[in-house]
């Protein structure tokens, strides 16, 4: 009997330790947390499938930032119960992740995996700008990330200016500081303090003159050049105003044709970066599910496509594409205007997705048509993922 009591109590005892990796949160959190709490917090709401599907995730993400001795607190407040503090968060859509520190309140938009929001709320709960204070350090940093941006030099007011594009733009990456005598000796650098972007095996100095403000330099810049994208960079990159070159590959083992296409993409990346590195951005996509619910229709792989995020619009190669030179014809074309653009945003084009959507959501295989009535391609299964990811911004 007393083992049974022990038992009882035990998985009490457990049960209350597990549950406080993720705290519950109510309207009163505002006024019950302490002004140095940093804050991780998911909002739902008790019908939303995705939030279920993130529970796990969370309480996983919860056990870890505890084991691992981190400052970030972990909680969870259902949106429709608490309506003052997802009012508070500016809630809109669930789930909705937030974090809170020092009263500035962060808004994560990435894919819902552990690994991207535990990369977050470390990313947030350290300091805004990191100072890598040897080669080494700036070494593993440099292994670490794909882009990595560092300030070199002493306080100036180009550093104040640094602080606080960091602070609105740290949900998006890292900010780094360092000396000059930290960074590799084959690092030039004419004048300090610089602003330094180091990605694509190569750095890139920001200039003020030639490079417009330094907010809008570094959210131009946050991407690698060629990359693996996925629909979340994809919809971050349409931020940045620039076009999106794709190759569109299948999902798992490349076939000898996706290879093709996306090494094409890649070495027009590399080789002609002075061209087209201000108004695009290079990369394939695995699968096509996604760029299918941009065009509304499916599209097949492996493919070209240029994609406007701005306006949803895109663009398709006239002409079959062998060479790097029909490939850099065709990025010409959309930027000169003689390759038409297909989809956008204007009033025919919302009609179209409106019935686009209700159908997908209706109909197993909805027919797809093209502008002009003729049929387009395959007949489509996959959902329009691009809907419920702007939704979920
Ligand atoms: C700091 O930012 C302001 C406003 O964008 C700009 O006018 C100024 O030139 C910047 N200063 C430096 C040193 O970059
Ligand atoms: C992309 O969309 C924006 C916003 O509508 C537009 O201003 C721009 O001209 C478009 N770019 C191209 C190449 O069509």
């Amino acid at each position: 009997m007393a083992d049974g009591r022990t038992t009882v109590l035990l998985s009490v005892l457990m049960f209350a330790a597990a549950a406080a990796f993720v705290e519950e949160l109510n309207d009163s959190f505002m006024e019950t947390k302490g002004d140095d709490e940093i804050w991780l917090i998911k909002f739902y709401a008790p019908w939303c499938t995705f939030c279920k599907q993130l529970d796990p995730v969370w309480h996983q993400i919860g056990s870890e930032l505890r084991s691992l001795g981190s400052p970030v607190h972990v909680g969870k407040s259902d949106a429709t119960a608490n309506t003052g503090l997802a009012k508070e968060f500016c809630v809109r859509t669930y789930p909705a992740i937030l974090m809170l520190k020092k009263n500035i309140k962060y808004n994560y938009s990435g894919a819902r995996t552990k690994d991207g929001i535990m990369d977050f709320a470390n990313r947030i709960a350290g300091p805004l700008v990191r100072s890598l204070s040897s080669l080494q350090l700036f070494q593993h940093a440099m292994s670490r990330h794909d882009v990595m941006f560092v300030y070199v030099g002493a306080t100036s007011p180009l550093k104040g200016n640094y602080t606080s594009v960091a602070e609105q733009l740290i949900v998006h990456t890292y900010f780094f500081s360092a000396s000059r005598d930290v960074l590799p000796k084959a690092v030039s650098l004419s004048t300090l303090p610089a602003v330094v972007v180091f990605k694509d095996g190569t750095y890139f100095t920001y200039r003020e003159e030639r490079d417009g403000d330094l907010k809008s330099w570094i959210n131009r810049e946050r991407f690698p050049n060629f990359s693996q994208i996925d629909s979340y960079t994809l919809y971050a990159m349409g931020e940045t105003g620039k076009l999106v070159l794709l190759a569109l590959v299948e999902e798992k083992h490349l076939g000898e044709e996706s290879l093709r296409y996306k090494s094409l993409v890649e070495s027009v990346a590399a080789e002609h970066r002075e061209s087209y590195s201000r108004d695009m951005y290079f990369g394939f996509m695995a699968g096509s599910d996604y760029i299918s619910g941009l065009v509304m229709g499916e599209i097949i792989v492996p493919s070209f496509i240029v994609v406007n995020l701005s306006n949803d619009g895109y663009f398709l190669p006239p002409g079959t594409v062998q060479t790097e030179h029909n490939l850099l014809d065709f990025l010409d074309g959309v930027l000169n205007g003689s390759v038409q653009g297909h989809g956008g945003n204007g009033a025919f084009q919302r009609v179209r997705r409106l019935v686009y959507d209700t159908r997908v959501t209706l109909a197993a295989r909805p027919a797809v048509v093209n502008e002009d009535g003729t049929p387009l391609l395959t007949p489509l299964l996959g959902s329009h993922k691009k809907t419920s990811k702007k939704k979920s911004d």
